[in-house]
């Protein structure tokens, strides 16, 4: 049966901590120089309707490292811009090529292209959910620090497809996640009613990041909420992370950020530009956790590599 990536609840936790340890394998290989191409003659194609940086980036230059060839389609040059229903470019592109990245608004979309696919379907980011981040995100801690299970860790910022799945990453790498979000800009409530034993909800910065060994934000006007800038900076005022935030968490504390960043609003220069952000690793490792994503969403045996570094 064809799997899909469309949130963390859609691999079971012994996988999702299988992926994480191949993509630090899969990463020492690269970093040393040596091929692995099991995408050999496959595609991926990468339908984006909204900007992208390091997904687009990383997918692309991933599938390229692993030997095969990538399409990227936005709405404008495509004809689902022209209104060819989801369902029916879901099965035309099944007949093509071999894995999709979807990055939309509507989380429902990926599900509905998920429905109608019998190829690997990947969320490069909804409204709702970023989860590809999540798998950068944990195997940077794992690798500065080691496991993240029973750790603190403190989001300060908005309710939003971050925040989700990182709920959903508390969940099924078993953390404790402390939110701090303004009144009126909290998670969905369905999701957090979920998973209230790894999560706590509150308003206030400080007492989130109390002994927190991850303090994460994210930007507050997301893609698509341009037009209510004024009023979400008005509304988080009081939710950058500055190092009064900082200096409430662990000693050996990291701060992370997905990126892109604005500094002087969610997050302070000297904190993000600090020595206890590891934001570029974040990044850098966006490229390794996919890779181990494509090759388990692929079937690829896996190849077990000779340590000899
Ligand atoms: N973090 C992240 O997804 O960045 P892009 O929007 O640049 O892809
Ligand atoms: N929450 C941000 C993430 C960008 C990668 C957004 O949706 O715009």
């Amino acid at each position: 049966m064809v799997r899909h990536f469309l949130t963390l609840m859609d691999l079971s936790p012994v996988e999702l901590n299988g992926l994480i340890q191949r993509a630090i394998e899969l990463k020492r290989e690269y970093l040393a120089g040596r091929a692995y191409e099991p995408m050999r003659n496959k595609t991926l194609a990468m339908i984006f309707d909204k900007s992208s940086t390091r997904t687009r980036v990383s997918f692309e230059t991933g599938f390229t490292q692993f030997g095969g060839n990538s399409i990227f389609l936005s709405p404008a040059d495509s004809q689902l811009g022209r209104g060819e229903p989801i369902e029916d470019t879901a099965r035309v592109l099944s007949g093509m090529v071999d894995i999709v990245v979807i990055r939309t608004g509507p989380h429902e979309m990926v599900d509905t292209f998920a429905t109608y696919s019998s190829i690997p379907v990947i969320n490069g980011l909804t409204d709702s959910f970023h989860p590809c981040q999540l798998l950068a995100d944990i195997q940077t801690y794992s690798e500065r620090r080691g496991t993240i299970r029973g750790r603190k860790v403190a989001w300060i910022g908005d309710g939003n497809n971050m925040c989700h799945s990182w709920i959903n990453a508390a969940r099924q790498f078993e953390f404790n996640l402390h939110i701090a979000a303004p009144i009126g800009y909290e998670p969905d409530p369905g999701l957090l009613a979920q998973n209230g034993s790894h999560v706590e909800l509150g308003d206030d910065p400080l007492s989130a990041a109390k002994d927190a060994h991850i303090v994460v934000t994210d930007t507050w006007v997301n893609m698509g909420q341009e037009q209510e800038r004024i009023s979400r900076i008005a509304a988080f005022e009081g939710f950058c992370v500055n190092r009064a935030v900082m200096q409430q968490a662990a000693t050996d504390a990291v701060f992370m950020h997905c990126l892109p960043a604005y500094r002087g609003f969610e997050v302070e220069a000297d904190v993000i530009d600090g020595p206890q952000s590891v934001v570029w690793e974040q990044a850098a490792n966006r490229l390794h956790a996919q890779k181990a994503l494509i090759e388990f969403l692929m079937g690829v045996p896996r190849t077990e590599f000779e340590q000899t570094d």
